[in-house]
């Protein structure tokens, strides 16, 4: 297979960034009156512009070029027919499966995944059905109020962040709470209020092998029964999602209270499984299916449309041309919707642990950058905060916003004093202002040349800094769904222009295997291992400062 900077689109987009880098959007604006309308896109919810980048015709039809030179629509073709394309697992990768409304059957392993998910679909719309309408009972009899999801990584960021995006559709059946820290502190907290005879615990954990995971599960466990000396009370208040059934028998979860999950869902693309289920107990399985709808809406415009109308393979490459030639190191993500604060967590784990890898499919070394850290918060927040370094910092760091049309609480005028921020941000980071300008405007104001002279160069703005703006309707579980699934597409093409294996995650292993040696270590009062001088003394440290 061609390596990547041998291919002629990677090599033209090497000399245009090069050239292009000098341009500024301003005059690109200037040059053509037709920009917004030939760099957005509108799909029935959302609207793209992605005109605000540094692109112009010749740099977008490279870009295609490169989608095409690199097989995208082969690739996806292969995804989506369940080839094993996380090949250093040997898996498929098949979350789109989860959200297929088509009923055609899928193989995989000589297996009907559609029939899999279908009747865990089923099982899931009973089990909602029965704690939401009271008939699921706790040990004493009681209705389930609350419920507390124990997982972490993908088994908590997907359906926490879609609980706190949808909140405003919860019927408030019940409470939703998550424990995802291995800090006592959360699941103490979390714990404290609740009445054991009421609450029913979510333990999610695809492998359920994750240390966090099963000892927050096991303090709920004996939180339960020293509440309620009956160990058959497990039943009642202990369901799992996971794919490794013996683990959680073992743990002491009945098998009919255990939701599957498959090999071919990876954690970080699983809340559409039923990894999903507190999204679903909280909204209803309604609307939890219209959260699915959505991401199938997104799933088949990925598929259906080319790649000049493409949202996901745009996003995709836009992201490609500012980090791997124009050299951006990382990307902010700035929801402007109070309900996606979760947005940018969820994102941080959905590219970061995809895409944050330096070798190719092959094990080669990677000479160019891949993916660049993604981070951020609500934009409102961050203008407070961090907007200073995105405007005026001599790193540029390209930014999605995201804001909706409408808002599903409106209270009068903070909607619109909210969009006036999120369209002006976007406007300022790309225009910016010269020292001209501002020399001008304080002269108006009647200030003297000394002041003008000193102060003039702290308010320049160079602007030119990149933004896509994504607009929703509004928030909705459909168009929440066609949302996050754009995102996942957009990380796997941007994989498979990069050559990246973006569905396995070994960089959280070498960490892991440490800290159950230390731990160890830490509970035998010695280390036994060596450590380098560091490790080892801090470790000896907290020994000797916990009396351990
Ligand atoms: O350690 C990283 C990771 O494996 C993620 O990929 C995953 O989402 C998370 O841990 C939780 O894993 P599990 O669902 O198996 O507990």
């Amino acid at each position: 297979m061609q390596a990547r900077p041998s291919l002629p689109s990677w090599q033209k987009l090497t000399r245009l960034a090069g050239e292009k880098k000098h341009q500024h959007m301003n005059d690109l604006f200037a040059a053509d009156s037709e920009r917004f309308n030939k760099f957005s896109l509108e799909l029935p919810g959302l609207l793209l512009d992605y005109s605000k980048n540094l692109i112009d015709d010749e740099t977008m039809s490279v870009l295609f070029a490169l989608a095409r030179e690199t097989d995208v629509a082969a690739w996806r073709e292969k995804m989506l027919r369940g080839d094993k394309i996380n090949q250093t697992e040997n898996r498929a990768v098949l979350h789109t499966a989860l959200r297929r409304r088509s009923e055609q059957p899928l193989m995989v392993d000589g297996e009907n995944i559609t029939a899999q998910v279908q009747s865990q679909l089923v099982k899931m719309e009973a089990f909602v059905n029965q704690v939401r309408q009271g008939h699921w009972l706790g040990y004493s009899g009681k209705r389930i109020t609350d419920i507390v999801n124990i997982g972490v990584g993908g088994s908590n960021l997907g359906p926490q962040m879609v609980t706190e995006a949808l909140k405003h559709y919860s019927d408030n059946s019940v409470n939703m709470h998550y424990v995802s820290n291995v800090d006592g502190a959360q699941i103490v907290e979390i714990l404290r209020p609740l009445d054991p005879q009421k609450v029913l615990f979510i333990v999610s954990s695809k492998t359920f092998t994750t240390t966090e995971t099963l000892l927050n599960a096991r303090t709920a466990l004996n939180w339960l029964i020293s509440a309620s000396f009956d160990e058959t009370a497990v039943a009642k208040h202990f369901v799992a999602v996971t794919a490794n059934k013996e683990n959680a028998v073992k743990f002491g979860i009945s098998q009919e209270n255990i939701f599957d999950i498959w090999d071919w869902v990876g954690g970080r693309f699983s809340l559409w499984s039923a990894i999903g289920l507190p999204v679903a107990l909280d909204l209803g399985f309604d609307k939890f299916k219209a959260l699915l709808d959505g991401a199938d809406n997104m799933d088949r415009h990925f598929v259906q449309a080319p790649p000049e109308q493409n949202m996901p393979v745009i996003m995709a490459l836009l992201s490609v041309w500012n980090t791997t030639f124009l050299g951006a190191k990382s990307q902010a993500i700035l929801p402007y919707d109070q309900t996606l604060h979760m947005l940018s967590s969820y994102l941080q784990q959905a590219e970061m642990e995809s895409n944050g890898k330096s070798v190719s499919w092959h094990g080669d070394e990677l000479d160019y950058a891949t993916v660049p850290s993604i981070w951020g918060q609500l934009g409102i927040n961050g203008q407070h905060a961090f907007y200073q370094y995105l405007h005026q910092s001599n790193n540029v760091v390209p930014a999605d916003f995201i804001g909706s049309v409408t808002s599903v609480t409106p209270v009068k005028g903070h909607h619109e004093t909210l969009m006036a921020n999120f369209f002006a941000q976007t406007q300022a980071l790309m225009t910016g202002v010269n020292e001209e300008e501002i020399c001008a405007d304080l002269k108006a104001k009647g200030r003297e040349a000394p002041y003008i002279d000193a102060v003039a160069p702290h308010k320049v703005h160079k602007g030119n800094r990149p933004t896509n703006t994504i607009l929703l309707k509004r928030i909705d579980p459909a168009t929440l769904g066609m949302l996050i699934a754009a995102y996942e597409h957009k990380i796997f093409v941007q994989g498979i222009i990069l050559q990246i294996c973006s569905f396995d995650q070994w960089g959280v292993e070498l960490g892991k295997g440490l800290a159950a040696k230390i731990q160890q270590e830490l509970q035998a009062g010695e280390t036994r291992v060596s450590h380098d001088c560091s490790t080892e003394n801090l470790i000896h440290y907290y020994q000797k400062v916990s009396g351990g």
